[in-house]
């Protein structure tokens, strides 16, 4: 593209409003014509009569004007359909400026794009500029682009503003590419950069794309549940295209029984670069065979503290034809659609001091600590805000503010964040115990309930009971946003070992499939997918499918791997 400085040359007014593009050039000339031979049919409607001849009274065709560099022209020129061919037409006629009280917004574009400069004026400006141009001996006119000056025919200086990036590049002669290129270094220090920060963006393989899942099935019903999600997973890479690296290790007791620990390295080292980690369930009486010094570790504690996985969601949404499984009243039930966002952490399970000692007189005492900082509060009330605003836009934040210090402060905390950074979302406040009362009297008032850590333990086991059975329960378990734009995520049924039913093969899988449907929302970016699996769960529970969790005594109920069959076989887009 030729630089523009400075233009001096004969001026020549065309001043009628909405010149159409259609009017620079005729349609038929775009494809008959090459861009530099298009001046030839510029204003072609109005530069020649119907024989062919020009028209002699129209200002391109008077000899005054010939040569003409700068065109001034009528409000919004270059409005219509929106041909690059206009400016291309107007260039290879020999026009380097136009001067309008204004333009068509893509023909403006497309002039920037191809080095033509067009100049903004008032339209008082205009007819004095036309005048001049008639009554002038000579209609010559100057253009100064890095003065932003336009020296009219009877030598007045008018100032012209100007986008300062588009009067750089057309200083410099660089279009858009151009302009990019300029930057050139600067986006490979930026690129580089990158590289470190997002590394998934630009890994070419498929082997090197693919995310890494790790499946801990862990302890009692643990393995038998997971046996169903790793069906599910497999229908999905096989008939979805699903590309990940599925890992799996022993834990628990399990764990236990093929290595002699309850954890080895290479189990820590891949629980801590798994895209997500597929867990079933810990806890077992077996655990009294172990030495107590090495089974002081929680290893599922240790894994949500390790990873930092501070925000645990566990929706609960009530399924019509399961309303008669729940012990409380299909019309308090029925429509019921929230998440509980509990803090996991923190709080109660993790502070310090903690511990029983015995005391002089031989008495014991037992301490644990509820710790909160600010950072805590405020990134778990970020989660419920943002959750809030994918669904119906209301948070409930859950303390004991009238009694805990802690609790004032963690409703200080939360009004703050939404104050200042959702003031989008409504907040309401409510004590615990009040909360635990309105989940069985009325569920449906709520959206989504945040609180810490242990309130949140025991209201999502309490909201358990609007599905009917603990079976149905997913949750997924995020830690922060790290460098590498990764997140930390375990997905787990909500519901524990149930060493009760363990081995029987009568545990109902659907709090695990669901756990699973969760991965693909949030880790693995599958929402279709995700989608497809909740419905296919909806419509084998609607088909009658239940396990015994869900069933009256002494009814029929099918085993945990039918249970998973019946979802497997709706599985379908
Ligand atoms: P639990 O959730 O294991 O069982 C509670 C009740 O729900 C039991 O009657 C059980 O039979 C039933 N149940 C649970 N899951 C079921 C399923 N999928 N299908 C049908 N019925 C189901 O809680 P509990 O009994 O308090 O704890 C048992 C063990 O699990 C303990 O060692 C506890 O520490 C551990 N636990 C582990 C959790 C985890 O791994 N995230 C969470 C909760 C408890
Ligand atoms: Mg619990």
């Amino acid at each position: 593209m030729t630089p523009i400085t400075t233009v001096r040359g004969i001026g020549v007014a065309v001043t009628r409003a909405n010149i159409d593009t259609d009017v620079l050039i005729r349609i038929n000339r775009l494809i008959e014509h090459s861009p530099d031979e298009l001046g030839a049919y510029l204003f072609e409607p109005w530069r020649f009569l119907p024989d062919g001849q020009p028209d002699a009274e129209f200002p391109l065709n008077q000899p005054r004007h010939e040569g003409a560099v700068v065109l001034v022209a009528g409000e919004n020129f270059g409005c219509g359909s929106s041909r690059e061919h206009a400016v291309w037409a107007l260039m290879s006629f020999g026009f380097r400026v136009v001067i309008a009280p204004s333009f068509g917004d893509i023909f403006r574009q497309n002039s920037f794009q191809n080095g033509l400069l067009t100049i903004a004026l008032p339209a008082d400006e205009i007819d004095r500029i036309a005048t001049e141009l008639d009554e002038a001996g000579e209609p010559m006119m100057t253009v100064d682009l890095e003065g932003q000056v336009v020296t009219t025919p009877a030598g007045r200086i008018v100032e012209f503003e100007i986008d300062p990036g588009r009067r750089r590049a057309l200083l410099d002669g660089l279009d858009d590419i151009g302009v990019t290129l300029m930057y050139a270094p600067r986006i490979d220090v930026f690129e580089q950069a990158d590289v470190q920060r997002r590394p998934w963006n630009y890994r070419t393989t498929d082997e090197e794309r693919a995310m890494q899942l790790l499946i801990l099935p862990g302890d009692g019903v643990g393995s038998e549940v997971m046996d169903g999600v790793k069906r599910v997973l497999a229908w999905l890479r096989e008939d979805r295209d699903l590309d990940v690296d599925v890992h799996e290790e022993p834990f628990g007791m399990a764990a236990w029984r093929a290595h002699g620990t309850l954890m080895t390295d290479e189990t820590w080292e891949r629980i801590q670069s798994a895209d997500a980690i597929l867990f079933g369930a810990i806890g077992s009486p077996e655990y009294a065979q172990i030495p107590p010094e090495q089974r002081r570790v929680d290893w599922l504690l240790e894994m949500r503290r390790s990873l930092d996985l501070y925000e645990n969601l566990r929706p609960v949404r009530a399924i019509d034809a399961l309303l008669d499984a729940s012990t409380l009243r299909p019309e308090v039930v029925r429509g019921v659609d929230m998440v509980i966002v509990r803090e996991l952490a923190g709080g109660v399970y993790f502070g310090q001091p903690r511990g029983v000692e015995t005391l002089p007189d031989g008495t014991r005492r037992a301490v644990n600590t509820i710790v909160y900082t600010t950072r805590e509060v405020e990134r778990i009330a970020r989660s419920a805000f943002e959750l809030a605003r994918t669904r119906q836009g209301r948070v409930c934040s859950v303390d004991k503010a009238n009694v805990l210090e802690f609790g004032a402060f963690w409703r200080e905390t939360v009004q703050g964040i939404g104050d200042n950074e959702y003031p989008d979302v409504e907040i309401s406040h409510m004590y615990v115990d009040n909360c635990a009362m309105q989940l069985v009297r009325d569920p449906r008032q709520f959206d989504v309930i945040v609180t810490e850590n242990l309130f949140g333990d025991i209201l999502s086991d309490c909201a358990a009971m609007v599905t009917g059975s603990l079976g149905m329960l997913p949750s997924a378990s995020r830690g922060p946003v790290k460098a590498d734009g990764r997140r930390a995520a375990l997905y787990e049924p909500v519901h524990g070992s149930a060493p009760d039913i363990a081995g029987q093969g009568v545990a109902n899988p659907i709090a695990a499939i669901l756990s699973l449907a969760m991965c693909l929302r949030y880790t693995l970016d599958r929402v279709n997918d995700a989608v497809l699996v909740e419905q296919a769960v909806e419509r084998a529970i609607v088909a009658g499918a239940r396990t015994r969790d869900l069933t009256q005594p002494g009814s029929t109920f099918l085993s945990t791997s039918e249970m998973t069959d019946r979802v497997i076989a709706e599985l379908h887009p």
